[in-house]
Order: structure tokens, then sequence, then C-alpha cells
């Protein structure tokens, strides 16, 4: 199928991302300079080196590559520069807005303070300002590690409750359903903060999952989540309570044998607010316009239906009324001059 829109409107699209990874974004070029900056023996000394590990065809396979190579960040400036660094990236995409996972449990458990972490991608933030980006952080807690470690970290994070916009849930989701951090969803949003949680694509029990964390949790958003299409009243439920949804073709492509875009159409079409992002990028082949443009490519979409996703990425962020407006306007300007 071919599409109506071209890389350069997709590019020059202004939109929003709400599902990145920031450990995600560590390109080969970068993994390789903080190996050598911090004295990290990481296995590969070379560009193609690294590429040749980054083999894996579904999720688990996915994060066995993904967590060791964290190791090459130790020190504030490290998370400042991969945040910096994706920051610049988003700015040439037209990101307007950006809702940053951060996943702190994996550096308090290899011993790297929660406060490292935070100040250097903290820090990244304030500067991308001036990059005409304006960016947030989402914590997330890893599933499979227990909901003892989990409330520990939301306590860690409490003290700078003021850099952070929300919570979610990643990494392995097998047999650790959203349930499992009930309490800790009742914890985050007491304090005041979002809610929203991974509910992967084609896991064991994925409907329950989205079902959970709807109804029982009551998340603002899911991220992946397109088999909720098998469930013709959790979508209404969707529709009903203006629940975002966070897909991200190129990563599903790699975890599964296509990117649901069959899926993306439908829920679009039934007024969903689902939107485009990149996931882990310097992992699945391209960032958000890479996105956008396989989809649309791929799967034929319309114009329309390329400038509604990029209005749902807004509708669906965590930002205030009056910038969300702000952000349409400067969007329909877009779509009318171009
Ligand atoms: N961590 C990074 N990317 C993830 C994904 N797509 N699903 C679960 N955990 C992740
Ligand atoms: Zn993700």
């Amino acid at each position: 199928m071919t599409t109506e829109v071209t890389r350069e409107f997709i590019q020059g699209l202004p939109k929003a991302e709400l599902h990145l990874h920031i450990e995600g974004t560590l390109e080969p070029e970068l993994k390789l300079e903080l190996a050598k900056r911090n004295h990290v023996d990481i296995g590969q000394s070379t560009i193609e080196e690294v590429r040749k590990t980054y083999q894996y065809d579904d999720l688990a396979s996915f994060l066995a590559v993904y967590y060791p190579a964290m190791n090459v960040l130790q020190n504030e400036q490290d998370f400042y520069d991969l945040a910096f660094a994706y920051l610049r990236r988003a700015a040439a995409n037209h990101v307007r807005h950006v809702e940053i996972f951060f996943d702190p449990q994996a550096h308090t458990s290899r011993g790297i303070a929660f406060e490292t972490v935070i100040h250097g991608l903290h820090r990244a933030i304030v500067d991308a300002r001036a990059l005409n980006v304006d960016a947030d952080l989402i914590m997330c807690f890893l599933r499979d590690f227990s909901k003892e470690s989990a409330r520990k970290t939301l306590l860690e994070a409490l003290p700078f409750k003021d850099w952070i916009l929300g919570i979610g849930l990643d990494s392995d989701e097998h047999n650790n359903p959203p349930l499992k951090f009930a309490r800790q969803y009742e914890d985050a949003a007491a304090a005041g903060l979002h809610l929203t949680a991974h509910c992967d694509i084609d896991q064991v029990g994925s409907i329950d999952h989205i079902r959970q964390a709807l109804e029982i949790m009551g998340v603002e958003r899911i991220d992946h989540g397109t088999n909720i299409v098998e469930d013709p009243d959790l979508v209404d439920f969707a529709v009903s309570h203006n629940i975002g949804m966070t897909s991200c073709p190129l990563s599903n492509s790699f975890v599964r044998p296509e990117m649901k875009g069959e899926e993306i159409v439908e829920l679009l079409g039934k007024g969903v607010k689902i939107c485009v992002n990149s996931d882990d990028p310097a992992y699945f082949g391209g960032y958000i316009s890479d996105n956008y443009y396989a989809l649309a490519d791929q799967f034929g979409l319309s114009r329309d239906q390329v400038v509604q996703l990029a209005r749902n990425s807004f509708e669906a962020s965590w930002i205030s009324d009056e910038k969300k407006a702000l952000y349409l306007a400067q969007l329909d300007d877009y779509v009318a001059k171009n």
C-alpha cells in the first residue's frame, strides 16, 4: 500500500511522544563512548559488534540485551548525555512535548543512586527548553521485581515529586499482571501522580491485564495494549473514558511478526485516543517520524489519519489545557500550510 503523506510532512508535523524509554535511546556510539569513559567492559568495541548483539524476536529476548547495556550509565553526566542526545533528536522530529519513561530500579539495583539518575535526566530536560521541546518524566516500576522493591522506589521518588509527572509499569509482563502493583498505584495517585501501564502485545493474559489496569487500577493510558480490539466492551470503555493508548509500530514488528497496523487503524477509527511512538528507538530501528512513516506506508494511511494520530498524542498527554490548546493550534496551522 502507499500513503498520500510524505516523510517530510510527517517529520514537520508537531507531535507529542508519550512512550519513550530513555534507556532505549542509548545508541551504539554513545554506548561505546560511555563504556570508555567509565572503564566498563561491554564485550564489544565497534559499532558493528554492538549492532550484532541486537538479536531478539520477543520481549524477553529484547530485555536480555537491553538491561546489561545499561552498565555503561554510571554518573549523573552519563544520564544527562543520554537524555540530551534524545531530546535533540526529538526537536529534529518536531516533537513539542515528550513524557519520558525511566527505570530507576534498573540502576539502583546495580548500585547507582536514585538521585544520580534523576538529577542527570532533569538537568537535560531543563536544558531542552532551549530546543523548544518540553519534557517530563514518568517513573516506571520493573514489574518482574517485587512489589516491595516498587514500594521502596516510590518512597525514593516522592521527594522528587515535582520532577515526576506520573508512574508506569514495564519490563517482563509474563506472570507479572498490573494488579501486583495495585497498592503502589493507589499511593502514587494519592500523591498526585498520573498513571499508565504497559500491557505489551500478545502476552499471556493480555486482555485480563488491560481490564485490571483500566477497570481496577484506574490508569489514564495503556502503553501498547492493542489486544484490546479482542474485547469490544473494553474498547467502548476506552473511548468513553478518554483512555490514551501509546502504540509503537516498529517495536511491535521486532517482538512480533508484524507492527499491529490493522489494530491501530481500527482503534483510531473507533475514536480511541491512540498515538504513535518510538518505544526504544536505538534498538528498534527508528525514531518517532520513522514509526509514523512505516505505519502510514504499510497500511496506506490517509493524511487525515496521520494528522489524527498526532492530534491524539497531544490529547492523550498530561499537559495543561492551555498548553494542549497551544500545541493543537500549532498542529492545525501546520496542516493548513502544508
Ligand atoms: N522496557 C523497555 N521497552 C519495553 C517494552 N516495550 N515493554 C516492556 N518493557 C520495556
Ligand atoms: Zn515500552
